[in-house]
């Protein structure tokens, strides 16, 4: 099993070009099944969730193919509508899979999703818009059989929480459809623009996107596209919460500013200094942080619950006392204890967390229990001083590529080891 080793103490200087976006490029590989034709998607990272969508792509017949970070996806010969077990088991978010292998075939078969290390994640709100557009669900046995006896229609659809991945299944599922299909209450993460702007590349008719309204006009087929995936804002908050740990500088380029104004409030708040310049962002913490009263995470434009995390391990090290709220997710503080252990002090009470700013850190032994808990504990790590060892480091593949050889650009001292 890897492990990720850092000895802690070295401040974070330096410049990287941050990584495409994990959460648009998983719908956006999803929506090209609905291409008949090639789609050449640029700023594809090379994460563990991409390589699992490019299998589900390749069972359902689709030819892909990987030149550096660019993916080529022909799903012409697509025939099949089956994920296997094994897949959706090792990408919970494989579940955006659906509207699109529907869309384009009329049916599809999966497991359940079930939960995941964030606690329950029901996907009530996909089946029910699902339904109203024509689609027939069967839940037997841990699968769901879905068919379309009078094919896809477009349908006015209420979402009674703007859930990012119904949002995206409804897109998928109504690009081509019959007929027009109106989304109230849509999530308006910029992964949603991003994954209208892909398919309308390819010949969709997606309108209001970013906004809580979309309308999407069903057409009758998609073809042939060329996309640049949306910069990654959780991989740029991570890097920048690397910096400001340490007490360092750090500039990041090929960043989109405007998706990150909550983010880059928070930072702020905490005295680091930023300034951006078009695409690209500076970070300088030369003294250590302070507290932030209190952040809440909500749908965007309001702070991501992803980015949580990573501003709480940031935090564990500011002056004074800071309060985050998590309003998204039921059981996001699993990570927290193994925080703990590297000298933070924190504490939780259902979903909120109270970190009580620390000056220093201690290496530790510890182990990731999802993605971005994962990356909290390499910045703690970063922090700390002496030598601490992150087991179950198959969380942070999920998300971040080559984090231990940026970071040892950035002036960490951190190694991949094995045991
Ligand atoms: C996506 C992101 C994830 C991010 C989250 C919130 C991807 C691959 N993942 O996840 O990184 O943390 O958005 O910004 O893009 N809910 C229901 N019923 C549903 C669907 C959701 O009750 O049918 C609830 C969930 O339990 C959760 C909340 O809605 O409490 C938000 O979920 P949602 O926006 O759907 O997140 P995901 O699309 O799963």
């Amino acid at each position: 099993m890897s492990k990720i080793t850092v000895n802690g103490g070295n401040k974070i200087f330096g410049e990287l070009a941050v990584q495409g976006a994990k959460n648009s490029v998983l719908p956006v590989l999803a929506g090209s099944i609905l291409c008949k034709g090639n789609c050449v998607i640029h700023n594809c990272p090379r994460l563990s969730d991409v390589e699992t969508s490019i299998k589900i792509l390749t069972g359902l017949g689709a030819s892909c193919l990987r030149d550096e970070n660019t993916v080529i996806v022909d799903s012409t010969q697509i025939s099949d509508y089956k994920i296997p077990e094994q897949l959706m088991r090792e990408m919970r978010s494989s579940v955006v899979f659906l509207g699109a292998i529907i869309g384009r075939t009329g049916k599809a078969v999966i497991s359940s999703p079930g939960g995941c290390e964030l606690g329950p994640r029901p996907i009530d709100l996909h089946l029910s818009s699902l339904e109203k557009l024509g689609v027939n669900i069967r839940e037997e046995h841990g699968f769901l059989y879905c068919d379309t006896p009078k094919g896809l229609k477009g349908a006015e659809i209420h979402l009674s929480f703007p859930s990012v991945g119904a949002t995206e299944n409804i897109i998928l599922a109504a690009a081509t459809a019959k007929g027009v299909t109106v989304i109230h209450n849509a999530a308006k993460e910029p992964e949603i623009s991003d994954l209208a702007d892909f398919l309308n590349s390819a010949g969709a008719k997606i309108y209001g996107s970013g906004s809580d309204t979309i309308y999407i006009h069903g057409v009758n087929s998609l073809g042939s596209t060329e996309h640049t995936i949306i910069p990654d804002r959780i991989v740029a908050c991570t890097y920048m919460a690397a910096a400001a740990i340490t007490n360092g500088e750090i500039i990041l380029k090929g960043v989109m500013p405007s998706h990150m104004v909550a983010i880059l409030s928070v930072f702020r708040e905490s005295g680091c200094k930023i300034s951006v310049s078009g695409k690209s962002l500076k970070l300088t913490a030369r003294d250590r942080i302070t507290r932030v009263p209190t952040i809440r995470s909500l749908v965007y434009p309001a702070f991501p619950t992803d980015a949580g995390p990573l501003v709480i391990a940031m935090l564990s090290c500011a002056k004074g006392t800071s309060v985050f709220v998590e309003n998204i997710f039921e059981n996001r503080f699993r990570y927290i204890d193994e925080l703990n252990r590297l000298g933070t002090k924190i504490k939780t009470e259902g979903k909120i967390a109270i970190i009580e700013g620390v000056d220093k850190l201690s290496g530790a032994g510890c182990k990731c229990t999802d993605l971005r808990g994962g990356a909290a504990l390499v910045l703690a790590g970063l922090r700390a001083k002496g030598k601490t060892v992150i087991g179950d480091i198959h969380h942070i593949e999920r998300g971040y590529e080559d984090i231990v050889e940026n970071l040892k650009l950035l002036n960490a001292d951190i190694e991949y080891t094995e045991d």
